[in-house]
């Protein structure tokens, strides 16, 4: 692809200069002082890789199986709401940009593009879910995901509360309007207010879908208050019972509700802080991983939090984990450049995490294991 980025930071500069400041700070900040966003990518930096030499890597193969699909490489495109306010359609063009990479791709409760949509962009694609205080809408969506053909659900568990997010503060009011400096900066950026107010404030198709009242007021309340805060084990454990597709559990990070979880019949738990997004000064996911590998016994172990190239995406692999999700990498790319742009984020992590193999003497998934990390 010619003319795009060759790095995924410039991708994210790019970023940075196509999107007003209220924008950026949604799509990269954390919760609170952002301690835990920092101690993600602290304790990736912390970790040192030992590569093997004189092995021969002329054919390195990243390719795995988890959960019964095929995968370019252990890497999944994390869900991501509201992705529609840095591009109109970027749901489609993120599931796209993954299926054309040949990886997963988890579509957020909060996106803004109907599933039905979404599916038909080809690739595999999940749904992802809350726990809602309706339970019923809960499962219906559900449903209406394996309908469309989604291949299963991930059930995010680490929002039972809203975040402390203190940059809304700085660009809304109370009552949720722009506030006179976010009106003007978003004036100097022409070309993203243009797509912006040609396709109008995005819209919630899929956690809103059954609302009697369809305004976006009636949307955004049940995206902001929908979610149940009373949600426990024995509600998971129904859940479990009701639907039987495959259900990977995000947002665990304690090992002993790992081991809760895993006793419950859940496929795979993603290890995850949501990006530094829901409880600031909490632990980073890395840290967590090998207690928690423990208490998972034979359920696939996900992660992510700070995963930023194939370096990271080789530690953590390395550690145990089953796959990697990406969150910010695709988004950078997709607010760059669109669907193009998403297409090179996943491309430039695949490209990276190929050579790193390599690099490290390791020619396949199975071969990259806890030898692969220099212990202090
Ligand atoms: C998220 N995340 C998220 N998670 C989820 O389960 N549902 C969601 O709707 C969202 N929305 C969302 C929006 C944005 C802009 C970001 C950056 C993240 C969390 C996401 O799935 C994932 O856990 C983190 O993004 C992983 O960290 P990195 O890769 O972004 O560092």
């Amino acid at each position: 692809m010619k003319g795009l980025p060759t790095s995924i930071e410039t991708l994210r500069e790019e970023a940075h200069r196509h999107l007003p400041r209220f924008v950026v700070d949604y799509l990269e900040g954390g919760a609170g002082q952002q301690r835990t966003l920092a101690r993600n990518r602290a304790a990736l930096d912390a970790l040192a890789l030992l590569p093997r030499t004189l092995r021969d890597v002329s054919h390195v193969d990243v390719t795995t199986r988890l959960l019964g699909f095929d995968m370019a490489a252990p890497v999944m495109v994390a869900p991501t709401g509201v992705a529609g306010m840095m591009r109109p359609g970027a749901d489609g063009m993120l599931a796209r940009a993954a299926a054309r990479m040949g990886v997963p791709f988890i579509l957020s409760a909060a996106s803004n593009m109907p599933v039905e949509q979404v599916v038909s962009s080809g690739g595999t694609v999940w749904m992802q879910a809350y726990p809602l205080k309706d339970h019923h809408a809960t499962q219906r969506l559900m449903r209406r995901a394996k309908d469309a053909g989604c291949v299963g659900v991930v059930l995010t568990v680490d929002s039972p509360v809203a975040g402390i997010r203190h940059w809304e503060a700085r660009h809304f009011t109370p009552a949720g309007r722009p506030r006179l400096r976010t009106r003007i900066d978003a004036l100097r950026h022409p070309a993203w207010l243009a797509a912006a107010l040609r396709h109008g404030p995005p819209r919630f198709p899929n956690i809103a879908m059954e609302l009697p009242d369809k305004s976006v007021q009636a949307e955004r309340k049940a995206i902001n208050e929908g979610k149940d805060p009373a949600f426990t084990f024995d509600g998971l454990a129904r859940l479990r019972d009701a639907w039987p597709g495959p259900l990977i559990v995000k947002g665990v990070i304690d090992p002993e509700d790992v081991r809760q979880v895993a006793s419950l019949g859940v496929d795979a738990v993603v290890l995850s802080n949501h990006g530094g997004r829901q409880l600031d000064g909490m632990v980073s996911t890395v840290e967590m991983l090998p207690a928690c590998l423990h208490a998972a016994g034979s359920m696939p172990l996900l992660l992510d939090g700070g995963i930023r190239d194939g370096v990271d995406m080789a530690k953590v692999l390395a550690l145990g984990a089953k796959a990697v999700l990406v969150g910010r990498v695709p988004l950078y790319g997709l607010a760059a450049a669109g669907e193009a742009g998403a297409v090179r984020a996943i491309e430039l992590l695949l490209v990276e995490f190929r050579r790193v193999m390599g690099l490290l003497g390791r020619t396949d998934i199975i071969g990259l294991d806890r030898s692969s990390i220099a212990s202090a």
